[in-house]
């Protein structure tokens, strides 16, 4: 299934597979078109993957890279800079029953190298990049991007050039610093760093990865449903529960659930998609529950940082896929989100950033509606690490500190039964 081409979404033009994302005619988004194999490879894709590399490479068949499985291009870029992937499908029972829920899987995709799920779509984006002839990375990024972006950028010897927004969380900023990018802190919201980029984008013979290759870039969350349907013994779960900031990760997993089912490497049908937002960045919950087809770009105010999107690109895709899935977008509070942190800590030992805690709340939430049937395979997605937004949980439980003596210890605590 090689990349054939790009497409605009919504003319059809087509370009061919350069650094190109917006259509001359319309101005709409660009995206890979890939040649589809006969059904009697179908079985030989499967054992590709089976026998791929343990990581996103494994699915090079479903990825735009020029050399086309199982080419050169493919191999190589399986074994250079920070693969990203195969990260755990955990069984969720404590989460479920404290929900009421019959069986919730949590997709634990911090557990990727710099600990949220940029690492793969910065992988695809970078490989593209270095095969398009590229030797500066750039992005503009709401945190974990930048840390992504920074680190394959050194892993691969390229020089990197990172836009945050200036307030970002500490944690972000230090866990970028260290791997030697070019940091600009911009004063000002995401959205007006993304603005930014894209005109600088215009003169510099730089790759930004969400900007100039972002048609590559997007295609790397597909990798997210492909493992799970690997995990889940080559099925589909019945829904999944997704932030939402650009809309790209949720449309992509989509797409990447789709393309199996067009296969038939799976069967059954695509989830319900859920989209997930806080209360404080949710043009696309508020689209949906107003019945629109596009959003209203909104000026961000939420702890949850990393989805702080006020003006989303994929809005409109996205809502179209929680409308064709039988999902929905929903936005909790910062309450909401705190809780949904603790929520998922307490239930599962996984400790999530404020995305994390949205999502988890978004499931609270659907729970609560009645929402979810008895039977249905709900997964989870938590994709960045609560070491990330310490903030969130400051405050949210208390220690005793004692002298360091039993007696204080149980004048504090209680002292053994019996005594
Ligand atoms: C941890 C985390 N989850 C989810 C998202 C949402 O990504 P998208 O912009 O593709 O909707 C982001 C975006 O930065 C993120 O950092």
């Amino acid at each position: 299934m090689a990349a054939e081409h790009l497409k605009c979404k919504e003319c059809g033009a087509q370009y061919a597979l350069e650094a190109l994302y917006v259509c001359e005619r319309c101005f709409g988004p660009l995206e890979v078109v890939y040649g589809r194999p006969s059904p009697a490879d179908v079985g030989e894709v499967r054992r590709r993957i089976q026998g791929g590399p343990q990581n996103i490479w494994r699915y090079a068949d479903f990825l735009p890279l020029a050399g086309g499985p199982p080419g050169p291009a493919n191999r190589r870029a399986s074994r250079t800079g920070l693969p990203a992937g195969c990260t755990p499908l955990i069984r969720a029972d404590r989460l479920a029953r404290r929900l009421g829920l019959g069986e919730v899987w949590v997709k634990n995709d911090a557990a990727n190298p710099t600990h949220s799920f940029k690492d793969r779509v910065v992988s695809v984006a970078a490989a593209r990049a270095r095969e398009l002839g590229y030797e500066v990375l750039a992005c503009a990024s709401t945190g974990n991007l930048a840390n992504a972006v920074a680190a394959q950028a050194a892993a691969l010897g390229m020089e990197s050039y990172v836009f945050i927004p200036a307030d970002l969380e500490e944690q972000k900023v230090l866990a970028t610093g260290v791997y030697g990018p070019r940091l600009i802190a911009v004063r000002g919201s995401y959205d007006e760093v993304n603005r930014l980029c894209t005109e600088l984008s215009g003169d510099r013979e730089w790759a930004f990865v969400n900007i100039n290759l972002r048609p590559y870039y997007a295609e790397g969350s597909k990798t997210l449903s492909f493992e799970i349907a690997e995990q889940l013994g080559w099925e589909l779960p019945d829904r999944c529960v997704v932030p939402v900031a650009s809309g790209s990760l949720f449309t992509k997993v989509a797409q990447g659930f789709e393309e199996w089912l067009d296969l038939g490497l799976v069967g059954g049908q695509i989830p319900r998609m859920n989209g997930a937002q806080a209360q404080g960045c949710a043009p696309i919950a508020s689209a949906f529950a107003d019945g629109q087809s596009i959003c209203r770009p909104v000026r961000p105010q939420t702890i949850a940082k990393s989805l702080a999107i006020g003006d989303p690109a994929d809005g409109p895709y996205a809502l179209d896929v929680a409308r064709a899935t039988g999902g929905g977008v929903d936005a909790v509070s910062d309450e909401e989100i705190r809780a949904g942190i603790a929520l998922l800590a307490e239930t599962t030992g996984i400790f999530t950033e404020t995305a994390g805690g949205v999502t988890a709340a978004v499931l609270a939430k659907l729970a609560e509606r009645g929402d979810i049937g008895e039977s249905e395979r709900v997964v989870l997605f938590i994709t960045g690490d609560g070491l990330k937004t310490l903030d969130a949980v400051r405050g949210t439980f208390t220690t005793t500190e004692i002298e360091p003596q039993a007696a204080a210890f149980d004048a504090a605590v209680g002292a053994p039964v019996g005594v």
